[in-house]
């Protein structure tokens, strides 16, 4: 692979070289850091700071470091490379190809993960596989267990069967990541080329089966489906125990299902942070994405919009009439309504979804399979339903016993 074009240096603009220079920077160390592929944003900072010496000081230390195959923990510089690597990586769905661009951060998703790494194969500098886990405790069959998340497997386009898979599946994990009971994933229904990799590289060496099931959401047109209801307001803290009695209501007794706690859904609308971020830590989701529907003067429905299209599109293309669509969502986290008012739940939907139109976003995702009763006061919408394989997988050793399994799992949009 090393002929491949992606592995020539990058170019310095002229003006930021021009900058450079007027800050007292030696010739050629902005070139040391395109050569090194630090992200445009890093070279902005480090061009804001006053001390050269300490500039070059770290410049040479990484220097030292191994510039061959590296399988790492990915780290802030990594935001463009992996960017870069999603936008080159293709799936093959049927007669479609599916690009999965994720960017400007493309963290952004793991950062509502519980315990998130993402692993990243690096050559030279350019970002040629990475993959993605978080671990979390929640409930399955009833059983309080531990469970990991595994997605976001890419291959850069024209590298795919050249070992980066395997090496994926082989390198040590993080070591603070938790060791889960149950893994679990999933693929849309019509990778078929996903499915191959994951039946003869993982199925056919493990002693333990993989569990298939399905797992279903439903897309709304943002625009058809807009309805904006002046009972929805923004979520204020003293609501937070109302929604989380809402949501575990909502959700009650489904498999990767957690019950939440204040605590819980406090932390998840922090964002990550309390105070101020940096510029360059963009907003995922917070305290103004969660909204409540009240009515005769009680909370009856919370639910909040993750703003994903912000950095994750869905770019599709048919390969032999040329179409082309681009799919931004919005994604509903964190619903709950009170006993039979579906209805409120419907309107609030209905109210989220013209704030994804405002958005500029194409598509509100919202995952309704086990509540039949809002399906039904939102069928009028005309949702389209998108369902991928659930595989699962439990860890064996002798004396390690896990007797529950997946069989009705929840849909946090997060981890989809
Ligand atoms: C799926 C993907 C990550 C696999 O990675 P890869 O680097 O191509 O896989 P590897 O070359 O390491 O292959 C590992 C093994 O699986 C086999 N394999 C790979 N793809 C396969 C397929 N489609 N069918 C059957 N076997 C397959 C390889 O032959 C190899 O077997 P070996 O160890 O006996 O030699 C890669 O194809 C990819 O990025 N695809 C596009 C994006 C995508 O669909 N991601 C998954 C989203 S869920």
């Amino acid at each position: 692979m090393s002929e491949h074009d992606v592995f020539a240096v990058p170019a310095v603009p002229a003006e930021r070289r021009c900058r450079a220079a007027e800050a007292g920077w030696p010739d050629g160390l902005i070139d040391r850091m395109a050569a090194r592929r630090w992200p445009e944003w890093r070279q902005e900072l480090y061009l804001g700071l006053p001390d050269v010496e300490q500039i070059q000081r770290e410049m040479a230390d990484l220097e030292r470091l191994d510039w061959g195959l590296q399988v790492r923990e990915a780290t802030w510089d990594d935001d463009e490379r992996i960017a870069d690597l999603f936008a080159q990586s293709t799936e093959r769905l049927g007669d479609w190809d599916l690009t999965v661009e994720r960017g400007p951060n493309p963290f952004a998703q793991m950062r509502l993960h519980e315990n998130g790494h993402v692993k990243v194969v690096v050559d030279r500098g350019v970002a040629v596989a990475a993959s993605m886990y978080s671990g979390r405790s929640s409930c399955v069959g009833g059983q309080k267990l531990s469970v990991g998340w595994i997605g976001g497997w890419r291959v850069r386009n024209g590298m795919h069967r050249s070992g980066y898979g395997n090496l994926l599946l082989c390198a040590p994990e993080a070591a603070l990541q938790p060791f889960p009971a149950i893994r679990y994933w999933y693929v849309r229904t019509e990778n078929v080329n996903a499915l191959g990799f994951v039946q003869h590289a993982v199925q056919d060496r493990m002693p333990e089966p993989i569990d298939k099931l399905t797992a279903a959401v439903h897309h709304y047109d943002a625009v058809a489906a807009a309805r904006p209801d002046s009972r929805v307001r923004p979520v204020e803290p003293t609501d937070i125990a109302r929604c989380v009695e809402l949501v575990n209501r909502t959700h009650h007794g489904l498999d990767l299902f957690r019950p939440y706690t204040v605590g819980f859904l406090e932390g998840r609308l922090d964002d990550g942070y309390w105070g101020p971020k940096p510029s360059f830590v963009a907003p995922v989701y917070g305290w103004p994405d969660l909204h409540v529907l009240e009515d005769g003067g009680e909370v009856v429905a919370c639910a909040g919009l993750w703003d994903r299209g912000r950095d994750l599109r869905e770019q599709w293309r048919h390969r032999t009439t040329g179409e082309e669509r681009e799919v931004t969502s919005a994604c509903v986290l964190d619903l709950g309504f009170a006993e039979g008012r579906a209805d409120a739940m419907a309107a609030l939907l209905g109210d989220l979804a013209a704030r994804t139109a405002a958005l500029g976003r194409t598509t509100l995702v919202v995952a309704l399979e086990f509540l039949p009763d809002v399906q039904g006061a939102v069928a009028w919408a005309e949702p389209t339903v998108e369902r991928r394989h659930l595989e699962t997988i439990v860890f064996g050793e002798p004396g390690f016993e896990v007797s529950a399994a997946v069989t009705r799992p929840y849909t946090d949009l997060v981890y989809w």
